[in-house]
C-alpha cells in the first residue's frame, strides 16, 4: 500500500500523531482531505477517525495545541470540532452505522476503521491515511478508491442501493462530485440513483439547496443539471426546469430546445462570473417560455416570457427554500430585464435608450449585460459575432455617458416632495406625472441633466396644469 508521508506537510499531522502515541490511540485522516490531497486540490477541512472516542481525542489535541477552549463538542453525534490556524479539524470515533428508513439520522455503534470506511459515501471519500507511529503516512484503501480516483469514477463502497438508501443526500453528492471533479458516475451507482430517487423525500430542502448551490458554483454546472435530469432527480427538485425540455414542431418549424439552451447560458455565465445569484438568474431566465409559447404566423413566439418568468421566481424560491430576500429580488430583476438590452443592441444604439437602460438596471447593469451576452448561443458564428459586437457598442456607450453626464446610480434632480412643496400640493397623480415628465425628458435627452433644466420644466408643467409656485427657488432649494 502507498505511503503518503511526504505529502503530509502540515505540522499538525505530527502533533496529532504525537497525541495518538501518548494516548495509545489509533488515528487516521480520512475523507475529502485525502481525496483532495491526492488530486492536488487545497483543502482546509480535515476529518479524523479515531479508534475510540473522537470527543476525548479532540480534547487532548486542544490541550496539546493550547486551544482547548476552541473545541466544540457535538455529543449527540459523538464528534468534536476544532478551528486552528485557519483550518477546521473534525474528530469522530470509528463507527458502524445503520439508518432508520424514515430519517437521515444514523443509529451509531462503535466500530473499527474498516466499519467506518464501509459507511462512507464513495470509494474516493473512504480513503484513510494512518497517523500512527508504526505506519505513519500509510494509505488504507479497502475499496480501491485510489484506482477510482485515477480512473475518475464516483462509486459507492457498498451496494449503491444500501449506501443511498442509508442517506439519500448522497445521490446529490455523487452528482456534485462528478460535476466538480469532471468524474463519471459508475453505471451501477448512477442506475441506483434513478432507482432510489424517491428517497429524496426524506432529505430536508435546506440540504438539497446546499448541494444545488455547490453544483451551481462549479465551473460547468450544466454537467450537474444534465445528470440531475438523467437520473430523474431534477423532476423532483426543480420540476419547472424539466418543462423546458423538448422541441415542438408545427408546419415544419421547430423552436429552440430551451433546456439545453438554458444550461449553455448558465455555463457561459459561470465562465465569467462567480456570482451565484447571477448564475441562478441564468438558470431561470427562460423559465416561463413553456407557459407563453404560441405559434403565430408560421413562427414560434414567447411574448412576455421575461416578465412572467420574473413573477414565477418567488414561487420557485419559496418551494426550494431559497432565500426570499434581496437576492431573490435581484434574480427577479435580472430575469425580468434580460430582454431589455436586445432591441438596444440590435437597433441604432441611441444615448436615450442606453440612459434608460442604465437608470432601470442601476448598479446591476454589468450583471445584466453578462447575462445578455451569455444568452447568445446561436450556432451561426456570423450572427454570434454580430450580436456580441453590438453589446460592445452598448458597453462603450455606457462608458461615454458616464464620462459625460450620467451615472448608473442617477436619480432625477427633483423629487416628488420638492414638487409638492413648490406648488403646495398633496400627494396626487399630478405630482407623479410631473416627476415622470422630468425623469423621461432627461433620459430622452430632451432637457439637460441639470437641476436648473429640471426646475424650469417643473414650472412649465405646473403652469400647464394651472399651478403657481408658492415658494420660489431660493426658499425651496
Ligand atoms: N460523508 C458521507 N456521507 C455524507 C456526507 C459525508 O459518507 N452524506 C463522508 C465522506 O467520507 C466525506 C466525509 O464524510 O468525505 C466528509 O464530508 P464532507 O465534509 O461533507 O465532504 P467532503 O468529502 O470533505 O467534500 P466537500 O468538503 O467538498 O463537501
Amino acid at each position: 500500500m502507498a505511503n503518503l508521508k511526504h505529502k503530509l506537510e502540515n505540522p499538525i499531522f505530527h502533533q496529532i500523531a504525537q497525541v495518538a502515541k501518548e494516548s495509545n490511540t489509533k488515528v487516521y485522516v480520512i475523507g475529502g482531505y485525502v481525496r483532495d490531497l491526492l488530486l492536488g486540490i487545497p483543502c482546509k477541512d480535515l476529518d479524523f477517525v479515531i479508534a475510540g472516542s473522537g470527543i476525548e481525542f479532540a480534547q487532548k489535541i486542544g490541550e496539546k495545541l493550547k486551544c482547548k477552549r476552541n473545541v466544540v463538542v457535538y455529543r449527540n453525534f459523538g464528534t468534536a470540532m476544532l478551528r486552528y490556524r485557519g483550518i477546521e479539524l473534525e474528530f469522530v470515533g470509528a463507527r458502524k452505522e445503520s439508518y432508520d428508513r424514515n430519517s437521515r439520522k444514523p443509529i451509531v455503534e462503535d466500530g473499527t476503521l474498516d466499519d467506518d470506511q464501509k459507511r462512507r459515501d464513495f470509494t474516493i471519500n473512504a480513503l484513510a491515511i494512518s497517523l500512527n507511529p508504526e505506519d505513519f503516512g500509510e494509505l488504507t484503501d479497502p475499496f480501491n478508491g485510489l484506482k477510482d480516483l485515477e480512473n475518475q469514477i464516483i462509486k459507492t463502497p457498498l451496494d449503491p442501493d444500501i449506501t443511498f438508501s442509508d442517506d439519500p443526500l448522497r445521490m446529490l453528492r455523487a452528482i456534485r462530485f462528478a460535476c466538480r471533479l469532471g468524474f463519471t458516475i459508475h453505471p451501477q451507482t448512477e442506475a441506483a440513483i434513478a432507482k432510489n430517487k424517491e428517497r429524496m423525500s426524506i432529505v430536508s430542502k435546506e440540504r438539497i439547496v446546499d448541494e444545488l448551490n455547490k453544483i451551481m458554483m462549479t465551473n460547468n454546472p450544466s454537467v450537474g443539471f444534465k445528470l440531475l435530469d438523467k437520473t430523474g432527480l431534477l423532476e423532483l427538485i426543480l420540476p419547472q426546469l424539466t418543462k423546458l425540455k423538448g422541441v415542438e414542431v408545427k408546419e415544419g418549424r421547430a423552436h429552440k430546445e430551451i433546456f439545453l439552451h438554458t444550461l449553455q447560458v448558465l455555463d457561459n455565465v459561470a465562465a465569467v462570473s462567480d456570482n451565484m445569484w447571477l448564475r441562478y438568474a441564468a438558470l431561470f431566465h427562460d423559465i416561463a417560455k413553456p407557459n407563453v409559447k404560441k405559434f403565430i404566423n408560421n413562427t414560434w413566439t414567447f411574448h412576455n416570457h421575461e416578465f412572467i418568468g420574473a413573477k414565477m421566481i418567488p414561487t420557485i424560491f419559496k418551494a426550494m427554500k431559497l432565500p426570499l430576500n434581496d437576492k431573490m429580488k435581484y434574480v427577479q430583476k435580472i430575469v425580468g430585464m434580460h430582454h431589455r438590452a436586445i432591441p438596444i443592441s440590435n437597433n441604432e444604439i441611441t444615448d436615450s435608450a442606453v440612459r434608460r437602460l442604465m437608470y432601470d438596471a442601476g448598479t446591476d447593469l454589468d450583471d445584466l449585460l453578462i447575462l445578455c451576452e451569455a444568452d447568445i448561443t446561436s450556432k451561426i458564428e456570423e450572427k454570434k459575432i454580430k450580436f456580441l459586437n453590438n453589446y460592445k457598442i452598448v458597453r462603450r456607450k455606457i462608458k461615454e455617458l458616464e464620462q459625460k453626464d450620467f451615472r448608473r446610480t442617477w436619480q432625477p434632480p427633483i423629487d416628488g416632495n420638492f414638487i409638492m412643496e413648490t406648488f403646495n400640493l398633496k400627494p396626487s397623480r399630478l405630482v407623479g406625472q410631473i416627476k415622470d415628465c422630468i425623469k423621461d425628458s432627461i433620459l430622452d435627452g430632451k432637457i439637460e441633466n441639470t437641476f436648473e433644466a429640471a426646475y424650469n420644466l417643473m414650472l412649465k408643467k405646473g403652469e400647464e396644469n394651472g399651478l403657481k409656485p408658492v415658494k420660489n427657488l431660493s426658499e425651496n432649494k
